[in-house]
């Protein structure tokens, strides 16, 4: 029989701090991190290349086939993004393709395409996995679900904080619009919208910095699971 797994699901809007918490999180408890935005981003960037119409699910669909993508992890547990043997773990992190990854997320044919890779990763291992419908359509029985949120304002303003420290010149006014752009998009669609599970603990990190955000998410995953720190 193969041993029982934990499966923590992190869902919220661009920017409340899913990634680097659960990504620190993840490291605390010794299990993987799954960044499912990443495998969006992916998906995003190969529709960009390819120049479709990436608003049209039969225009994805046709370039599907020819779309191999790989998870890895280095030796330091970072997730690379492989796309068609190229990693592409930096390239997706432009601000232009979040626009890319925001459009083909709303396809169907994108959202089926992704769904078997995101659960085979979860039955295989302890994970906490972030994105959008992790706790709603993806794993609807996560073992912890957390619905991770913050003001607009604040999402902008540390975003913007995060563009600057790689040199991608932008303002306010900029990242703030397209944080509201993609929180629309992504609370719109059709298919496996953005919105709380209503088994999810919110965790509202506005009024809280990094290390208070860190504590309450690994306060829940003491309180919730069998599983305690190993950092
Ligand atoms: O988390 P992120 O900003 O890297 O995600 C990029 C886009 O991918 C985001 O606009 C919505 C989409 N996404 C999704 O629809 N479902 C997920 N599970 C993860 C991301």
């Amino acid at each position: 029989m193969s041993q029982k797994t934990y499966a923590v699901a992190v869902d919220g809007p661009s920017g409340a701090g899913k990634s680097s918490l659960s990504k620190r999180a993840a490291a605390a408890f010794g299990f993987v991190y799954l960044d499912t935005g990443a495998i969006y981003r992916t998906v995003g960037l190969a529709a960009k290349r390819s120049g479709i119409d990436r608003k049209s699910d039969e225009a994805l669909k046709n370039i599907l086939p020819q779309v191999q993508l790989e998870i890895c992890y280095d030796e330091t547990g970072l997730q690379h993004m492989i796309l068609n043997g190229e990693d592409v773990s930096e390239t997706i992190r432009l601000p232009e393709i979040s626009l890319c990854a925001s459009d083909v997320s709303a396809l169907p044919a994108c959202r089926a395409f992704l769904l078997d890779m995101q659960r085979e990763v979860a039955h295989k291992n302890n994970v906490i996995i972030d994105g959008r419908d992790i706790g709603t359509v993806v794993l609807p029985d996560a073992d912890l679900k957390i619905y991770l949120t913050a003001d607009s304002r604040e999402r902008a303003r540390r975003r913007l904080l995060e563009l600057e420290a790689k040199g991608v010149e932008t303002d306010f006014d900029t990242v703030l619009r397209e944080i509201e752009e993609r929180d629309w998009q992504d609370t719109h669609r059709e298919i496996a919208p953005l919105r709380q599970a209503e088994d999810a603990v919110v965790v509202d990190t506005t009024e809280l910095n990094l290390e208070q955000s860190f504590e309450a998410i690994c306060m829940l995953m003491e309180e919730k699971l069998p599983v305690c720190r190993k950092s």
